[in-house]
C-alpha cells in the first residue's frame, strides 16, 4: 500500500505523475515507481527512498517518455517485502507487457502464487502485487480484452486493493477497479486523473468520481466506461470535490508537524462555529441524526478507532459516560473485528479516524453496520470510505493534515466528543445546567488558553533537550487524563523512537514501578481535579525510587518544585477541559526531542498516515 495516480489524456504524463506521487508522500512511504506508455512499450521507472530519487532516474530517461501521455504511479510502503527496488510498483506479467499498481493486500496471494507458478508465471518480486499482473495477464490470454480480464481476475483475489492496469496492446488506456481501498478519477477536458486520495488531482479538477467497491472503469483521454463485477454498465455520480488546490507549505515552519501544532487554536475556533453560540444556547449538532426520542433510551455505545483516534475515543467515553450516563465501551478496531462483539440496533456505534480509510476501523464499521446498528463516524475526511459508511457524520475541519504523527486532527476529534457529549446531555436532561453551562463557558476560552502555551515554549525546548538523551519515558495520568498519558508515549515513541509507555498512574505501584531508577524520566500530567492528590502520591512513590520527576500541571502548589526536577506550568482549566490543554505541550515535548535528535519529524520511519491494510 500507500499512494496511487494515474492519467489519461494529453499532457506529458510522467511530471503529472511524480507531481501526484509529490502530493501523496506526506502518507509515509519507502519507495515509488512510475509506469508510462511509450509508442513501442511501457517503459517502468522505480528508485528506492525519496521521489527526489526517481526524479533524478527520471532525468536520465527523458527522451524515452517525453511524449508519453498515459502512465501509471505509486508510492509503496512496504507489507510483503522489504522496500528494494524489484519490490516497489509497478509490477508487471512475465513478458512485461503488463503493468499494476495496487494499494492494499491481496490475502490469498501465496494460494494464486503457487497456482500462477504452475502455469509457468516467474515471479521477481516478495509482493503480493506481483500476483495481480501474473493473473491479470493469464485473463488476458483468454479474454484478449483488459477490461474483461481484470473483471476475471478480481474474481479470484481476496483482500483489499485499489488497482490500476495498464497493457502494452491498448495505446490510450488504464483500467482501474477496487475493494475496500479508496480510489477516484478526477473528470477533466479530455483527460482523466486517478488516485488514492484527493490532493493528486485536485490541482487538476475538481471534478471526480469515487469507484464503489468491484466497480471496474475503462479509461480514455475520452471515454470512461464503468462496469459493475457481473460487467452490467454502471452510472455513478459526478461529485464536486470540496477541496481548494492547496499547495501543501510549511508557511514557515520548520516541519508541518509544528505547523500543525500551532494551528490548534483555529482548529477549535471552526469546530465551535456555528455548533456553541452561547453558553446558555443549546449545542447545536444537527449532524447526528438519530432522532431525539431514541437518544433518550440509548442506553449503550461502543467507540472504535486505532492509535490516537483511540485515545480520542477513551476521552469520549469519560465525557459521555459522566454527562449522560451512558455505559460505553471503547476498542481498537483491530480486536473488535476478529471476536464475537455483540451489538444490535440499539447501540450506538461511533467510529473515530482523522483519514477515515483506516481498513480495521472501516471493516469494524461495516460488521456493526450489518448488525443494524446506526453509525456515527467522527472524521477530518468528510469524503472517505468510512464517512461514506455514515449514518450520522461530524467532520472536524481539521484542514488536511500532513505530517504523519496526527496533532490537529486529534484535537478536533476531542472538540467533536466535546460537542456530541453536551448535545446528548442536553438531549437526555442528564446534567446539571450549571455544569453544563460552565462546560462550555472553557470551551469558549480553549483557543486563547492554547495560544498562551504555544506562546510560551521555552520551558518546554528545554525539557525536551534536558530529556532527550535518554532511551525511555514514562508518563503517568488518571482519570480522563490517562488517555493523554498514553497519547503523550505515542507521540514520543513515532517520532524519536524513544521507548515511551503511558501508565494510569495507579498500576504503577502494580508492576512497571520495578523500572524506576535515577535514570527514568516519569512525567506526570498533574491537572488538578477530582484526583490531583491521588495523583501527586503516585508521583511521590516514583519520586522514593529516585525517578526524575517531570510535572506538567495548572497548578501553582510550591510543594510541587520539591517533588519534581522540572515543571511545565499550563494556563488553569477546568478538570474536563484539561485533556487538550495538557496535549498540547507533550506534542511539543516529542516534536523537539525529535527534532533535537534529528530525527525525520513529519515522515517517521515505517508509518504511513493513512493505514488500508488490516
Ligand atoms: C498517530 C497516528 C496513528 C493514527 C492511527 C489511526 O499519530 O496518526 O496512530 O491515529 O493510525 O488512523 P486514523 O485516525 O486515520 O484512523
Amino acid at each position: 500500500m500507500c499512494g496511487i495516480v494515474g492519467y489519461v489524456g494529453f499532457r506529458s504524463v510522467a511530471d503529472i505523475l511524480v507531481d501526484g506521487l509529490e502530493q501523496l508522500e506526506y502518507r509515509g512511504y519507502d519507495s515509488a515507481g512510475i509506469a508510462v506508455k511509450c509508442d513501442s512499450d511501457i517503459k517502468i521507472y522505480k528508485s528506492i527512498g525519496k521521489l527526489k530519487n526517481l526524479r533524478e532516474e527520471l532525468k536520465n530517461h527523458v527522451g524515452e517518455f517525453e511524449k508519453s501521455t498515459t502512465g501509471i504511479g505509486h508510492i509503496r510502503w512496504a507489507t510483503h517485502g522489504a522496500p528494494t527496488v524489484i519490490n516497489a510498483h509497478p509490477h508487471t506479467c512475465n513478458c512485461g507487457n503488463l503493468v499494476v499498481v495496487h494499494n492494499g493486500i491481496i490475502e490469498n496471494y501465496k494460494e494464486l502464487k503457487i497456482e500462477l507458478e504452475k502455469q509457468g508465471c516467474k515471479f521477481k518480486s516478495q509482493t503480493d502485487t506481483e500476483a495481480v499482473a501474473h493473473l491479470v495477464a493469464l485473463k488476458y490470454k483468454q479474454a484478449k480484452n483488459l477490461t474483461e480480464a481484470v473483471r476475471l481476475a478480481t474474481k479470484e483475489i481476496q483482500g483489499a486493493y485499489a488497482l490500476c492496469v495498464m497493457h502494452n496492446d491498448y495505446k490510450n488506456t488504464v483500467v482501474v477497479t477496487k475493494r475496500n481501498a479508496p480510489l477516484l478519477v478526477g473528470i477533466g477536458e479530455g483527460e482523466f486523473l486517478i488516485a488514492s486520495d484527493v490532493p493528486a488531482i485536485i490541482k487538476y479538477t475538481k471534478k471526480a468520481m469515487y469507484l464503489n467497491d468491484n466497480q471496474i472503469a475503462t479509461i480514455t483521454p475520452n471515454s470512461m466506461k464503468l462496469i459493475d463485477k457481473d460487467g452490467i454498465e454502471q452510472v455513478q455520480k459526478i461529485e464536486v470535490l470540496p477541496w481548494e488546490p492547496v499547495a501543501l507549505s510549511k508557511m514557515g515552519y520548520k516541519h508541518f508537524m509544528l505547523k500543525e501544532i500551532h494551528e490548534q487554536p483555529d482548529v477549535v475556533r471552526n469546530n465551535l462555529s456555528g455548533k456553541l453560540h452561547s453558553a446558555t444556547e443549546p449545542v447545536v449538532l444537527n449532524e447526528v441524526k438519530l432522532d431525539k426520542e431514541t437518544l433518550k433510551k440509548l442506553n449503550r455505545i461502543q467507540i472504535i478507532a486505532c492509535g490516537t483516534s483511540l485515545h480520542a475515543a477513551m476521552i469520549g467515553k469519560y465525557l459521555i459516560e459522566t454527562f449522560c450516563g451512558i455505559a460505553v465501551d471503547v476498542e481498537a478496531s483491530s480486536e473488535y473485528i476478529y471476536r464475537r462483539t455483540v451489538t444490535d440496533e440499539n447501540t450506538l456505534v461511533i467510529g473515530v479516524s482523522q483519514s477515515g480509510e483506516t481498513a480495521d476501523t472501516l471493516t469494524a464499521i461495516k460488521q456493526a453496520k450489518a448488525r443494524g446498528s446506526h453509525i456515527l463516524i467522527i472524521t477530518n475526511r468528510p469524503d472517505s470510505s468510512m464517512a461514506r459508511e455514515a449514518d450520522s457524520l461530524v467532520p472536524v475541519n481539521a484542514g488536511i493534515e500532513v505530517s504523519v504523527a496526527a496533532t490537529k486532527s486529534y484535537i478536533a476529534q476531542l472538540m467533536a466528543f466535546y460537542l456530541l457529549a453536551l448535545y446528548m446531555a442536553e438531549v437526555k436532561g442528564s446534567l446539571d445546567n450549571s455544569l453544563v453551562q460552565s462546560v462550555k463557558n472553557e470551551l469558549m476560552l480553549l483557543p486563547q488558553k492554547i495560544e498562551q502555551v504555544l506562546a510560551n515554549t521555552e520551558d518546554i525546548q528545554k525539557c525536551a533537550r534536558k530529556y532527550s538523551g535518554t532511551k525511555d519515558f514514562i508518563y503517568v495520568a488518571r482519570g480522563i487524563n490517562f488517555p493523554t498519558a498514553l497519547e503523550g508515549a505515542l507521540k514520543l515513541k513515532e517520532i524519536s523512537y524513544i521507548n515511551a509507555t503511558g501508565y494510569a498512574a495507579g498500576e504503577l505501584k502494580h508492576g512497571p514501578i520495578a523500572m524506576l531508577d535515577d535514570t527514568m524520566p516519569v512525567l506526570s500530567i498533574l491537572m488538578k481535579g477530582s484526583i490531583y492528590e491521588k495523583l501527586l502520591s503516585n508521583s511521590e512513590e516514583a519520586k522514593a525510587r529516585n525517578a526524575r520527576m517531570i510535572a506538567l500541571t495548572n497548578s501553582t502548589d510550591e510543594k510541587l518544585n520539591d517533588l519534581f526536577e522540572t515543571i511545565i506550568r499550563v494556563p488553569d482549566v477546568q478538570e474536563f477541559l484539561s485533556p487538550i490543554i495538557a496535549v498540547i505541550p507533550l506534542q511539543l515535548i516529542a516534536y523537539y526531542i525529535a527534532e533535537f535528535l534529528g530525527k525525520d519529524v513529519d515522515q517517521p520511519r515505517n508509518l504511513a498516515k493513512s493505514v488500508t491494510v488490516e
